[in-house]
C-alpha cells in the first residue's frame, strides 16, 4: 500500500509548539510528514534556512516519520515532486481563514490533484506566532512554554538570556 505523505509547509522562523501540535496530530492521520521550509521567505527572517532546518531536525531526531526539507518556487510543484497529494496547514483564528482560503484555492487551481487539509490549532496555541515569540525573546521574556528547547537556546544566543526561563 502507498504511504500517505503530507507536506507541512511554512517559514518556521522559528518553529513553535503551535507547529508541533499540528505535526503531532497530523501523524495520527498520515504515515509520514515532510516539513517543508520555504527558503524564499528568508529575507526578513531572524534565522537562516539552515538554522531553521537544524532546529526542526533536532526537535524530531527520534521520529523517523518526520523529515525536513527546503523548497523554493511553487509549493504545489514541490508537493508533486515528493510524491505527495496533501498540504497540511494549521488554522488559528478566523483571521487566518481569508489568507489560507485564498492560497488553498490558488494551489488547487494550479494542481487539481493537490488538496489542502486544515487542522484547528489546539487552544493553548491559538494566539501564538513566530513573530510574537521573537518579540517576547527580544524583550527578554520567557519563551519556555512556546518553543522547543533547541529554539529557546538559539533565541538566547541571538538576544541574550531571558529574565526567567
Ligand atoms: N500554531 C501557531 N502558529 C502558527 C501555526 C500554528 N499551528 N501555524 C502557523 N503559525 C504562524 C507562524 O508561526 C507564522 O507566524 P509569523 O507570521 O509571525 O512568522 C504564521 O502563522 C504564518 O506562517 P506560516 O504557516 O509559516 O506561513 P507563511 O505565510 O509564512 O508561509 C507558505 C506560507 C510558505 C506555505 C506559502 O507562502 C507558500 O506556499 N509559498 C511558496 C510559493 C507559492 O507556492 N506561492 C503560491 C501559493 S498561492
Amino acid at each position: 500500500m502507498n504511504k500517505q505523505i503530507a507536506i507541512y509547509p511554512g517559514s518556521f522562523d522559528p518553529i513553535t509548539y503551535g507547529h508541533l501540535d499540528i505535526i503531532e496530530r497530523g501523524l495520527g492521520i498520515f504515515d509520514e510528514i515532510i516539513i517543508a521550509v520555504a527558503s524564499n521567505s528568508e529575507k526578513n527572517s531572524l534565522f537562516t534556512t539552515a538554522e531553521r532546518i537544524r532546529h526542526i531536525e533536532e526537535t524530531f531526531d527520534d521520529n523517523p516519520r518526520v523529515t525536513v526539507d527546503t523548497f523554493d518556487g511553487l509549493l504545489v510543484d514541490y508537493v508533486i515532486s515528493r510524491g505527495a497529494k496533501v498540504i497540511l496547514r494549521g488554522l488559528r483564528a478566523v483571521s487566518d481563514f481569508e489568507y489560507e482560503f485564498q492560497i488553498a484555492q490558488m494551489n488547487h487551481n494550479l494542481k487539481r490533484e493537490v488538496e489542502t487539509l486544515f487542522m484547528m490549532t489546539s487552544v493553548p496555541y491559538g494566539y501564538l506566532s513566530s513573530s510574537i515569540v521573537k518579540e517576547v525573546a527580544g524583550l527578554k521574556g520567557s519563551v519556555e512554554s512556546l518553543v522547543p528547547p533547541v529554539v529557546r537556546n538559539a533565541l538566547a544566543e541571538k538576544f541574550g538570556k531571558t529574565t526567567k526561563g
